[in-house]
């Protein structure tokens, strides 16, 4: 297939880009098009003779979209538009890449159908881009806790952040170098969650588009977790010194103004039985990342 995926060099779009063209022998376009340009967009997919679109860019500065809440609005919900609407011009699947932060936090295992309830900005723009992607036709693939390598930035660091993303290659990046890690642990962030491997969620994201799917995914294993099991986790499955790992709350910046969610776990028991996906627990999930990590190639979960 020839697929456009939007944001290709960020963390999830590498880890899509990579399955697409590795696993799959897709060819893949992913040049940076300013999505905020309609007729740039437009033009873009008109022209490019795609099979399907990946929307899985975004506009990921949470100062920038508090301050501005008229691009944040255009890099999110009209951006989708515009992609989901070049899209059905063309008669070619559409799938947007959504977020386990469309819940409020309390509703646990959301599964495909449980209607979200957003309670941040940038919940509530990823809510609306769904909207606007599933009115078109289009497919909606939640991800969720992504871990995993960042392809196109391979040896940054990684921070943990009030969110599950990162959070495993940030306890690892730390303990391999012998510095202490305290897991953030707190009611006033993303605490429950179930945890997802990025090229985990290309493939299911390759599924959906091969398949001309429609409708809601959640890309994630079959367990949810707390940061704590998952630090705990994380330190066997990388046979990593777990006398370095503290526990603490998070420091009050890292979330100062914000509502976060705190228990967004996902079922993807519907998307598996839909897809044919696999469904891997933390512990496969983590492995999965080791081998990843250690040999610069893509594990296959089954
Ligand atoms: N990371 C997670 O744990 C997580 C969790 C849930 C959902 N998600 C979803 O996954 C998707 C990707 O997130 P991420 O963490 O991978 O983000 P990221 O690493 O920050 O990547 C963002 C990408 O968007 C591109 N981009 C930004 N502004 C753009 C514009 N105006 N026009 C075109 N491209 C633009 C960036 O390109 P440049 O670098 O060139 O600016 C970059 O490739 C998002 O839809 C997000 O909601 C991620």
């Amino acid at each position: 297939m020839k697929i456009i995926v939007t944001g290709g060099s960020g963390f999830v779009g590498s880890n899509i880009v990579k399955v697409l063209e590795d696993h799959h022998g897709d060819e893949v376009v992913s040049t940076r098009v300013d999505m905020t340009d309609a007729d740039a967009v437009a033009a873009h997919v008109a022209s490019s003779e795609a099979d399907a679109v990946i929307h899985c860019a975004i506009l990921n500065d949470w100062d920038a979209m508090h301050a501005d809440r008229h691009a944040a609005w255009a890099a999110y919900v009209e951006a989708t538009r515009y992609y989901a609407d070049a899209a059905a011009d063309r008669d070619i699947p559409f799938c947007l890449v959504s977020t386990d932060w469309v819940y409020d936090g309390t509703q646990q295992n959301a599964t495909e159908d449980t209607p979200p309830n957003p309670i941040n900005l940038y919940g509530f723009l990823k809510a609306a881009s769904e909207i606007v992607a599933l009115d078109r036709g289009g497919a909606v693939a939640r991800v969720s806790g992504v871990n995993g390598t960042h392809w196109a930035r391979p040896t940054t660091p990684r921070l943990q952040d009030p969110g599950f993303g990162y959070f495993v290659a940030s306890l690892v990046d730390s303990l391999e170098q012998g510095t202490p890690f305290t897991v953030w642990e707190g009611d006033d962030i993303n605490s429950v969650a179930s945890p997802s491997l990025g090229s985990m969620c290309g493939e299911v994201m390759r599924s959906v588009v091969a398949g001309g799917h429609q409708g809601i995914f959640h890309c994630c294993g079959s367990e949810s977790t707390s940061r704590r099991a998952l630090a705990e986790a994380a330190v066997a499955a990388f046979e990593l010194d777990g006398s370095l790992v503290n526990y603490g709350p998070a420091p009050a910046e890292s979330f100062a103004g914000q509502r976060i969610p705190h228990d967004t776990s996902l079922s993807a028991v519907s998307t598996s039985e839909r897809l044919g996906t696999p469904l891997p627990s933390v512990a496969e999930l983590l492995r999965a990342f080791r081998h990843e990590r250690e040999t610069g190639e893509l594990a296959r979960l089954r």
